[in-house]
């Protein structure tokens, strides 16, 4: 197990990141942001892709250098392959192919999302693993998902957003707000000074464990226009109270169907990943639920929160373990199941 060695790959979206596993201990994990996309308030898929080409090849180096190992004892190539979008996946995927068709070792393909909920997995000092089965929350810009977790090759999909993810409430609901891109850390870092009970926000309603949230950043436009006409600085006046009770809604929302899961599932385990899991509103409140409830609770480390290429080598090692190997004509998925 020690002198397995996964080199992990992900470009889906706005991150180039890559990582070095031996076994399911992290050696490296290179996490290069792409800064070009703050001035346009969104992901440019365009320029998305010309900077994945520009820093694959030094983030690969980098994350090789800093695990203190050739690339000639590499065991495997992971990378993502879907979801995500197709001009940043198709990077990622070519070079992961490349390079495993050069060193002649296999290649492994990995759900993104699947890989988020992996991120558990990877060994830290001062960490405990979940057992399955788990329920997971993900919840990222791109995503909403509640998945019950059967083994790390196993998954099962009991809720999801119909339309936005809980991200996205996030960060179109700053953008209303003038706050930059991405919006979610900001409405957070505001939020703490703010009253989260002072404005109400009604809970879209959407049968079973699904998701809605498109309504929730519309209802806070009409919000934002009514509170303009009495008072043009309604917004900087208010902001704090504002971000608060938004995000109030937003993490109250997410809780009640986790709870209803948790409860007709019969499960005391949860986990949480994606970017929305570093928000500190979610984790406190999460962590006040599994106080009551006797409910063990597993928050990532913020590293594994966004995109990262550990999350890809852990996934990536659980299928070398179990020779689930792609081969070279395998393509990009920009929508990809669980
Ligand atoms: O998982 P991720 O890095 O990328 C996707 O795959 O989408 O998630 C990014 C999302 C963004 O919507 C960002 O605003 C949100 O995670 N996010 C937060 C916080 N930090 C990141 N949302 C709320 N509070 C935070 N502290
Ligand atoms: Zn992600």
């Amino acid at each position: 197990k020690d002198k397995v060695y996964i080199l992990g790959i992900e470009s889906s979206c706005d991150e180039t990141s890559v990582a070095v596993l031996r076994g399911n201990k992290m050696l490296s994990n290179v996490i290069c942001t792409q800064e070009v996309h703050a001035n346009y308030g969104g992901v440019v898929p365009e320029l998305a892709s010309r900077a994945h080409m520009k820093n694959i090849v030094p983030v690969v180096d980098e994350a090789l250098k800093k695990a203190g190992i050739n690339k000639e004892e590499l065991s495997a190539i992971a990378f993502t392959r879907g979801p995500g979008l197709m001009g940043a996946l198709l990077v990622g995927v070519s070079f992961a192919k490349s390079l495993a068709l050069g060193l002649d070792i296999p290649l492994i393909e990995v759900n993104h999302m699947e890989a988020h909920i992996l991120a558990h997995f990877i060994e830290m000092e001062g960490r405990s693993i979940p057992e399955c089965p788990f329920i997971c929350l993900t919840v990222s810009g791109g995503h909403t998902q509640i998945v019950k977790v059967n083994s790390p090759l196993s998954f099962e999909i009991l809720g999801e957003t119909l339309d936005d993810a809980a991200g996205e409430a996030f960060d179109k609901g700053a953008k209303l707000m003038g706050l930059p891109y991405p919006g979610g850390p900001h409405i957070d870092k505001q939020a703490r000074e703010g009253n989260p009970l002072k404005y109400e926000f009604t809970k879209p309603s959407v049968p079973g464990y699904n998701y809605s949230f498109s309504g929730l950043k519309t209802a806070l436009l009409y919000f934002l226009e009514d509170g303009m006409k009495q008072n043009p600085n309604f917004i900087q006046e208010h902001i704090n109270d504002i971000c608060a009770s938004y995000q109030h809604v937003i993490v109250d929302y997410l809780l009640d169907k986790v709870k209803a899961v948790l409860k007709a599932e019969n499960i005391n385990r949860l986990a949480i990943a994606g970017g929305v899991s570093a928000n500190s509103y979610l984790r406190n409140a999460l962590k006040s639920l599994a106080e009551e409830n006797g409910m063990e609770l597993y928050i990532p480390e913020f590293q594994f929160c966004t995109d990262n290429g550990a999350m890809i080598a852990m996934a990536g090692y659980f299928k070398y373990q179990n020779k689930i190997f792609s081969n070279q004509a395998v393509t990009p998925k920009n929508r990809m199941a669980l």
